[in-house]
């Protein structure tokens, strides 16, 4: 009886670097939690637009901002990630350019909620109000309790 060896399939893709494979769960783990909050945001847009609950104009102005910018930005995370993942299967990647992504996403996402905060402490400097320094406040604390959030999730992943 005569066996005819098969040469492995030059199709055949080889299994992604397993390093890049948690750092790829990290995207999507990133984008998957952004993802629902913004959908949160979307849905509270929604039923304040229907008359469901009632948002002051500049907090609905506020999620609106946050929904639009944030969407964007997150589809590009979860893109780039599920992108890497696929090419890395037919092509060798650096994973270090995948954490790179992550680290300037991360900085630039601090930049801009950093910016926000300065903008309100000068907003108060230069024209105090009671109700800024309240919106002042509940920004800071929400700030603080999603930072606590992150720390937590990464504590896990
Ligand atoms: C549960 C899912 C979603 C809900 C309920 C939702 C709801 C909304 C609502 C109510 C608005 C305001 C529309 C208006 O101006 O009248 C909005 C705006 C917007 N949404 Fe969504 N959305 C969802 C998912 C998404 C996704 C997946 C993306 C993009 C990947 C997205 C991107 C945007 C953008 C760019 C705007 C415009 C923001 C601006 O004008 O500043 N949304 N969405």
């Amino acid at each position: 009886m005569t066996t005819i060896a098969t040469a492995p399939s030059p199709y055949a893709p080889p299994a992604a670097p397993s390093r890049a494979q948690g750092l790829v769960a990290l995207y999507l783990a990133i984008t998957a939690l952004v993802l629902a909050l913004l959908m949160v945001f979307g849905l509270l847009m929604r039923a304040s637009q229907a008359g469901v609950i009632t948002l002051p104009p500049a907090l609905f102005y506020q999620l609106l901002t946050a929904h639009g910018i944030g969407m964007v930005a997150i589809s590009g995370l979860g893109g780039a990630g599920v992108m890497w993942y696929f090419l890395s299967r037919y092509v060798s990647l650096t994973p270090g350019i995948l954490v790179a992504n992550l680290v300037f996403f991360l900085v630039g996402v601090v930049l801009v909620l950093g910016a926000i905060f300065i903008a309100y402490a000068v907003r108060i400097y230069v024209d105090y109000s009671d109700a800024l320094a309240r919106r002042t406040f509940r920004y800071s604390i929400v700030y603080l309790a999603a930072l606590f959030a992150a720390l937590l999730v990464d504590h896990y992943l």
